[in-house]
């Protein structure tokens, strides 16, 4: 064997032996998360995954190959993550709610703590479209693009590990709940009209607010929608006055849909 293909060789043992590493670490993650779920710990445990990167900090402080390991363990991490997730959640998780309740937010957050797959149906259909929202109400009128979301949510459902932010109209149409609802668990978001108003007021974004961008419209038209969205969801949880974190482990706590 020339030298070449002798190093080749030990390359390739070096791959087994991580090949064989990584099996036994992930049979750890396995373990973990049988004994939280016996023993009531919450699945995930932002100031362990911080110890962690602490605990990596010091192993790695001289090595050469720092920045390289690290991004290594950055991707062994997510999987991580990805497995802990496909324990707890098996479909897709939608997030419903009126426009500003928070489910971009929420959905950017849990999808850092879960690993999974983040799809704003809005942007979707403005990507797909080629055009803002207020552009394809004034151009094809609002059933168009209702069209648009019972379209978007069909595609979506083929998918699993996906947290899903839905436009806050999809609830308007009871095809579009069954959708939602076989596609994973449904968590409502709520917040009061005060909240919701301090959060959108600035947005030229959401047609059916404008020029109704006030409280006492935001709340006859929240109030309009309420059994729609109650009736959609598994789980609710209301976004006022409460950090993202606390927000996103209730909705991980939440009982999942098997
Ligand atoms: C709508 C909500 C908006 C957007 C469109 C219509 C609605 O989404 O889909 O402006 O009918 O409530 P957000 O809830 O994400 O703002």
């Amino acid at each position: 064997m020339n030298q070449l293909e002798e190093i080749r060789a030990q390359m390739g043992a070096c791959d087994d032996r991580i090949i064989a590493a990584l099996e036994e670490r992930m049979g750890c993650i396995e373990e973990i998360i049988a004994f939280k779920r016996e023993n009531g710990v919450p699945i995930f445990q932002p100031e362990q995954e911080a110890r962690q990167r602490g605990d990596w900090d010091a192993k790695l402080a001289d090595n050469a190959y720092r920045g390289e390991i690290e991004h290594i363990f950055e991707a062994m991490v997510k999987s991580s993550k990805r497995i802990q997730s496909k324990t707890l959640v098996q479909g897709n998780i939608m997030l419903i709610g009126f426009m500003g309740v928070g489910k971009s937010t929420v959905s950017t957050y849990l999808c850092e703590m879960l690993a999974m797959d983040r799809v704003e149906m809005d942007a979707e259909i403005v990507a797909k479209e080629g055009m803002s929202i207020p552009e394809i109400f004034a151009t094809h009128g609002e059933a168009y693009f209702r069209n648009c979301e019972s379209n978007l949510l069909i595609e979506l459902q083929k998918k699993s590990q996906q947290v899903v932010s839905c436009g806050g109209g999809v609830v308007l149409r009871p095809e579009n709940v069954a959708v939602m609802r076989q596609s994973g668990t449904v968590v409502l978001l709520t917040a009061s009209p005060e909240s919701i108003y301090d959060r959108v007021k600035d947005s030229t974004d959401r047609p059916l607010l404008n020029g109704n961008m006030n409280i006492p419209y935001i709340e006859k038209l929240m109030e309009e929608r309420r059994p729609r969205y109650e009736a959609a969801a598994d789980v609710v949880v209301n976004t006022d006055d409460t950090d993202i974190q606390s927000i996103c482990e209730k909705i991980i706590a939440a009982p999942w849909k098997k």
